[in-house]
């Protein structure tokens, strides 16, 4: 009796955890699958912060410079070298297959020419014209996914309720009015961006600083799912999103969601920052894409072009280097599936959609030419290097036919067939993946 009473106890709190839970149906697997499928897109935070080169928004948020001395970077901000069209085709060269952009980050400032209000790169900054419209066109045009970062929080807007760290302008509860003015600029604004662009991703940022409720969530989604039923949110919108954005951690741990992204900067910004020379190498990147590819989750990697729309030469050559190893990849990143526990192989692995190719990626060029798989209970068709198609010999040790034990598989991998990156290993499988899960092989017969 103890016990179902304890039962009868838990199925409130079950189903409202259902009810917040990510919808599971059929059309919302089929509506994820490019963004499962795409495993890298490109992050751009660009704004009148890279004129100085400060923290985006923060800067003045944290108290480093006054609101008003952040604003006037707006009459650096020319974007005098602005090429959508190079940018778009880098990201592509990259292997990438969608982009993210701020159209508008905390600091309010719009990269695209709203009829909200003035303060937008047409209307307030040096450029004097609308600088996102033609970046759109230029994924488009380049077959990239659209994403359009959208900060929730405005902290220059007058009706917004927090503008910096210790000043809140006021109480929502205290007045309701200047709040509603808000929504309106704000739902204003995510409707231009809609109609023009219709992007195929959300990606809201700032959802701290109010609840769902106080957002708006629900209302905001159902105007975004208008024009496009398919189109995904991120899941920083207070537990309404699709998918969940770690940031800057790279997991350790096989994260739980079936849809995830990291997104991560190249130096320590997001933005601009001139002094900020701390950059991972083209292979520490590698290394945290190869990571998430093996966990089943995308890098959204970031890039923060200078005011002048240019991008810095540290960050093209990341993206160009990036590129050189995806194209040699390409079945072993797109449309890829989380790998294998490390019990079998010591390193990334990761399957192919069907389950019948198995990809390691091997880093470092093993001591004696040779690596090691465990606990495969299918019958290796046959090895070869992924990019470069070199079938490789391999041996089977400590397999008996009297268990089912399947044996420790030693793999060469000669020196010239090295990647300088990371070589990828095709595993191809007599059917989908079978692991021998058991501690050691049982003493069937004798
Ligand atoms: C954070 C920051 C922001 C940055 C974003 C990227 O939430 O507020 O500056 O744009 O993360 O993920």
């Amino acid at each position: 009796m103890k016990k179902i009473l304890f039962l009868l106890l838990l199925v409130p709190i079950y189903s409202q955890a259902q009810s917040i839970s990510k919808p599971d149906s059929i059309s919302f697997h089929k509506k994820m699958q490019w963004f499962k499928d795409a495993k890298l897109g490109i992050f751009i935070h660009w704004g009148i912060y890279a004129v100085n080169g400060i923290s985006e928004s923060w800067s003045f948020y944290n108290g480093h410079i006054s609101h008003e001395d952040y604003i006037e970077q707006a009459e650096g901000f020319k974007a005098e070298n602005y090429d959508p069209d190079y940018w778009a085709k880098l990201i592509k060269e990259s292997g990438a297959k969608y982009s993210v952009i701020t159209s508008k980050h905390h600091d309010g400032f719009a990269l695209w020419n709203t009829r909200q209000g003035d303060f937008n790169a047409a209307k307030a900054s040096a450029a004097k014209r609308d600088v996102l419209t033609p970046f759109i066109n230029a994924l488009r045009n380049n077959n990239l996914k659209v994403g359009l970062y959208y900060s929730l929080p405005d902290w220059s807007y007058a009706d917004y309720t927090h503008h910096t760290r210790n000043v809140e302008r006021y109480k929502i509860e205290n007045e309701p009015k200047r709040w509603n003015n808000f929504l309106n600029y704000s739902q204003g604004q995510l409707k231009e961006l809609r109609n023009s662009y219709n992007p195929d991703l959300w990606w809201f940022d700032g959802d701290w600083e109010h609840n769902a409720k106080e957002w708006e969530i629900t209302k905001i989604k159902s105007l975004l799912l208008e024009n496009n039923p398919n189109v995904i949110f991120n899941s920083r919108l207070q537990g309404h999103g699709d998918y969940e954005t770690p940031e800057i951690g790279l997991p350790v741990l096989r994260p739980k969601a079936e849809y995830w992204e990291l997104c991560m900067t190249m130096n320590d910004s997001w933005g601009y920052q001139h002094n900020d020379k701390n950059y991972k190498t083209p292979q520490q990147v590698i290394d945290i894409f190869v990571d998430c590819i093996s966990k089943g989750g995308n890098l959204l990697l970031d890039i923060g072009p200078k005011a002048d729309g240019t991008i810095p030469v540290e960050q093209e050559n990341i993206l160009k280097e990036l590129g050189k190893w995806t194209s040699r990849h390409k079945n072993a990143i797109y449309g890829t599936r989380k790998g294998i526990p490390y019990d079998h192989f010591y390193g990334p692995t990761a399957l192919s959609k069907d389950s019948t190719i198995l990809y390691l990626y091997v880093r470092d060029k093993p001591a004696d030419g040779q690596i090691i798989l465990k606990g495969i209970s299918n019958k290796i068709n046959r090895i070869f290097v992924v990019g470069n198609g070199t079938l490789l010999e391999h041996q089977v040790f400590c397999h008996v036919y009297w268990n089912k034990y399947p044996g420790v598989i030693y793999i060469n991998i000669p020196e010239s067939v090295m990647d300088e990156y990371y070589t990828v290993l095709a595993i191809m499988l007599d059917g989908k993946i079978d692991l021998y899960r058991e501690y050691t092989g049982a003493l069937e017969s004798n």
